[in-house]
């Protein structure tokens, strides 16, 4: 069943060897996303767009090339909208740019920005030999943004996390059949599997201490991942010349574009509401390929729920599978906040701390100075950042408290 909805044994959500040229004819598409950050600092990107030619889309059929398409595209316009800061922003996307992108994005069924199903799923490959294992030394970006290593570091340990998860993403269909079966020690051994893969998860995430720079993640790297949704500095959104005049508006980079702790969700059952469960719910069904979004919703449909079956089980093990399951998972969620902190809140205070006291930043300080004051406490997709995730692990954590 995982194959139906485009989710590999191997991989899970991440996209298997990913392509890493299209067809010649896109050339002047790959050379100017090949080369986005030197056009950035040239300040000569946006020149570039204006001079591409307008290309036909049609010889793109291949998911695979559909794939690289779209993150060559949002590559491009995330670097052509933030070229120049958060105070010289862009009105309109060119034509040439923005007509094929909303033709690749229809395909996909993917939004015209830069999502995490590009930025992270699709966005790799091994250095050496095909099938080495994957791991952080081994592990090449297709393509950058301003930010050198970190970037690296950041979408790499992020795919790093999405692997770990593959055996915890291959218990779920194992579960829910146990479930249809009224089979107690398969979803016990299920919510097992669970459990490990989201300690694993946390260990991959681990790595962001190593391999990203907080000054450089904080100060360089995170307005080329924010969009024109819920950002001050887009406030009347981008117009996609060519596809409609008035502007549209699309929501940044997120986590919560990751499948995984959608699905995780729906199998134990946690509720999210309010505006992070709507948050949620639009990542969920408008920034996510359309195949892992029916998974997430064929999860969420599955019927008696997994949680009614543990309760009404009454079974000691299941329970405790159940409960260090979630529990698990608000130790996950627990990670990321600590995360938060060291990553975006934390630069926050010092950058602030720094602009007041008007002193000279140093070289590592000058980073966090020029960070975009629209993100200082929101995350790149929109939300506000902290309470948000807050939010989001009491909502997790209430599943244990409840009385069954
Ligand atoms: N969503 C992450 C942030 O806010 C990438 O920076």
């Amino acid at each position: 069943t995982l194959k139906q909805y485009h989710i590999s044994e191997d991989y899970g959500f991440v996209l298997r060897e990913p392509l890493e040229d299209l067809p010649p004819y896109y050339q002047p598409w790959m050379e100017i996303a090949k080369n986005v950050t030197e056009l950035i600092y040239s300040h000569s990107l946006r020149t570039r767009v204006h001079e591409m030619p307008l290309l036909e889309t049609e010889l793109l059929q291949d998911h695979r090339e559909l794939r690289l398409a779209h993150l060559a595209l949002s590559i491009i316009t995330m670097g052509y909208v933030w070229q120049e800061g958060e105070s010289d922003t862009v009105k309109v996307l060119p034509r040439n740019l923005a007509v094929p992108y909303w033709c690749v994005s229809n395909k996909l069924g993917l939004p015209p920005i830069l999502t995490h199903a590009d930025a992270v799923l699709a966005n790799w490959k091994r250095k050496d030999h095909p099938h080495s294992e994957i791991n952080m030394e081994n592990l090449e970006l297709l393509f950058t943004l301003p930010g050198g290593t970190s970037v690296h570091g950041f979408f790499m340990v992020t795919l790093l996390v999405e692997l770990a998860a593959v055996p915890g993403i291959k218990a779920i269909p194992q579960a829910i059949n146990g479930v249809n079966q009224g089979d107690v020690t398969t979803v016990t051994e299920a919510l097992k599997s669970i459990s490990l893969a989201l300690d694993d998860m946390v260990e991959a995430l681990k790595l962001m201490h190593d391999y990203v720079e907080p000054s450089v993640f904080y100060g360089i790297m995170r307005i080329y991942l924010s969009g024109w949704k819920d950002n001050p500095s887009m406030a009347d959104g981008l117009v996609y010349e060519g596809v409609q005049e008035e502007p549209l508006e699309y929501s940044g980079g997120s986590a919560a574009q990751s499948s995984l702790l959608h699905c995780f969700d729906e199998l134990l059952g946690v509720k999210h509401q309010g505006s992070s469960g709507a948050f949620l719910m639009r990542m969920r069904s408008h920034y996510m390929l359309p195949a892992h979004t029916h998974f997430v919703q064929h999860i969420s449909r599955c019927r008696p729920s997994l949680r009614d079956f543990v309760l009404e089980q009454g079974d000691e093990a299941l329970d405790s599978a159940y409960k260090h399951c979630v529990a698990r998972l608000v130790a996950m969620r627990n990670y990321h906040i600590n995360l938060v902190a060291r990553f975006i809140t934390q630069p926050a205070s010092r950058a602030k701390k720094l602009r007041l006291s008007g002193v000279d930043a140093d070289e590592e300080n000058s980073a966090i100075t020029q960070a975009p004051s629209a993100l200082e406490t929101r995350g790149t997709g929109g939300s506000g950042i902290m309470s948000f995730l807050k939010t989001v692990r009491d909502r997790t954590r209430a599943l244990s408290d409840s009385p069954s």
